[in-house]
């Protein structure tokens, strides 16, 4: 007997199968399948704008030097590489309301001002949504042009007439190419538009920003798939109810991934923050028992952050513990060590651990700052003024050596800092170029923390 042929495919993804599931394997998504209608639509070489390509030898390759274009915003620039790269694709993400759109508006002011022309295409906010945004931002010049479009085959004839130095696509997850049928935001639509996206930035110079929203779920079309694609990805992370936001590069084909730029969201966008140490630390509370300020490391930026920590008798059999800004498996383990270790009775105290200012670190130079925040809240005790920091504490205890102990240590001293603990290991190795009134103590066990808050030495 001849087989039967019919042929399913999944809605969302585009998989084919020979019978019909109520789940698509591929892409998890439920009731997508159906059969294959006999004429389905498949977007064309030419209705995807393909161009014919030759191969050539690499002799005949030129490879100027890639040309940067500086955005106008220092902080912003550093994320990128210097300045962003032409025929570049860049993948700006980060959670609803963090402030993607603001960013991007504000870098492509800076850009018209510099006579670029610029296209920005809004698919979730009408023109006058973006108008009002910009009203807060500043003024801006008419070599910035704005779009409100889902549709993204009239988007691409409105690049190829304008030709714009750069193109901002806010959002991907909005955007539909009406020769898929598949809804705005499936993985199909999402693929296709990037791999359109891509082409065209490499074929014509065209420098694309896109914007792709992170659900908590890990998002319908994620643009997990989109950062296999693209040159660059930025995200864009902060507590939404401080104002500090941190821009990282997760990926970059142009630049090191260790940069990252620090903002503050204020009333008119975004300004950028120099010198983010001394924001983290302003209103920090003086010689009270519970606070220490430590060293971390962000990429190759030393940011000098207050840990604090909140140690009260507990009423309760189980103790309360709380992390915020930071690992709490880390802050349990640490109290453990403590507990242990120093036979201090932390198991009769709720422990509440908070990095202020509205930074998460979660590197573990950041274990000493811990552990003598909550060593000087129990004993209630403050440090002495002036103290900072940073150190990686062990299971058995020991404090071990940390990336960049230096650079560290310079923060601290710029910051008008005078004492700074640190590991055993990494005092003797930069030993010679501590800084002019700089103190530095070296430790090796948590037990010299202890004795350091008895003693103040
Ligand atoms: P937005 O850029 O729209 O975020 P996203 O594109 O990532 O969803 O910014 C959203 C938040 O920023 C919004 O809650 C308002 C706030 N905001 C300011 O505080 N100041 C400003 O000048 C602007 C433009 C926005
Ligand atoms: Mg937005």
């Amino acid at each position: 007997m001849a087989k039967d042929k019919t042929v399913f495919f999944c809605k969302e993804c585009g998989s084919e199968y020979s019978k019909w599931m109520g789940q698509c394997p591929a892409c998890k998504a439920w009731n997508s399948l159906s059969e294959a209608p006999k004429e389905r639509r498949k977007p064309t070489a030419e209705s995807m704008g393909y161009r014919r390509t030759t191969p050539m030898p690499l002799g005949s390759i030129t490879t100027d030097e890639e040309k940067r274009t500086e955005t106008g915003m220092k902080e912003l620039d550093r994320v990128l590489g210097g300045g962003i790269v032409g025929g570049s694709l860049v993948l700006a993400s980060g959670d609803p309301g963090i402030g993607k759109s603001t960013l991007l508006l504000q870098m492509c002011r800076n850009l018209s001002a510099q006579n670029l022309p610029v296209l920005y295409v809004s698919g979730e906010e009408s023109l006058r949504q973006v108008k009002l945004r910009a009203n807060r931002i500043g003024e801006f010049n008419d070599s910035l042009l704005f779009l409100a479009d889902n549709d993204m085959s009239s988007v691409r004839e409105h690049i190829s007439e304008l030709h714009p130095a750069v193109v901002v696509i806010d959002s991907i997850q909005t955007m539909v190419l009406p020769e898929l049928d598949s809804l705005p935001g499936s993985v199909t639509q999402v693929r296709e538009i990037t791999s359109f996206l891509l082409r065209m930035a490499k074929e014509e110079e065209i420098t694309v920003f896109i914007v792709g929203h992170v659900t908590k779920e890990g998002s319908v079309a994620g643009p997990r798939m989109l950062e296999h694609m693209v040159d660059t990805v930025l995200y864009f992370e902060g507590d939404t109810t401080t104002p500090y936001r941190i821009l990282r590069a997760v990926k970059n084909r142009f630049g090191s991934t260790n940069e990252i730029g620090v903002f503050s969201m204020e009333r008119n966008g975004l300004v950028e923050v120099e010198n983010p140490s001394e924001h983290m630390l302003a209103g920090m509370p003086e010689d009270e028992p519970g606070s220490v300020v430590t060293a971390t490391l962000e990429g190759t930026r030393p940011i000098l952050v207050e840990v604090q920590a909140l140690v009260c008798k507990t009423t309760f059999n189980l103790p309360r513990r709380t992390a915020a800004g930071t690992d709490f498996n880390r802050v349990t383990l640490l109290l453990a060590v403590l507990e242990k270790r120093l036979g201090i009775g932390l198991s009769g105290c709720d422990v509440y651990v908070n990095v202020a200012g509205g930074m998460r670190v979660t590197e573990p130079a950041l274990d000493m700052g811990i552990a003598l925040a909550v060593l000087s809240g129990y004993a209630n005790r403050p440090l002495p003024k002036g103290t900072t920091a940073f150190g990686e504490i062990g299971l058995i205890g020991e404090v071990r050596s940390v990336p960049q102990a230096l650079t560290r240590v310079r923060e601290a001293a710029k910051l008008g800092y005078q004492c700074c603990i640190l590991p055993k290991t990494d005092a003797d190795k930069i030993a010679g170029q501590i800084p002019k009134g700089l103190k530095v103590i070296g430790v090796s066990n948590v037990r010299d923390l202890k004795r350091f808050l008895s003693e103040g030495q």
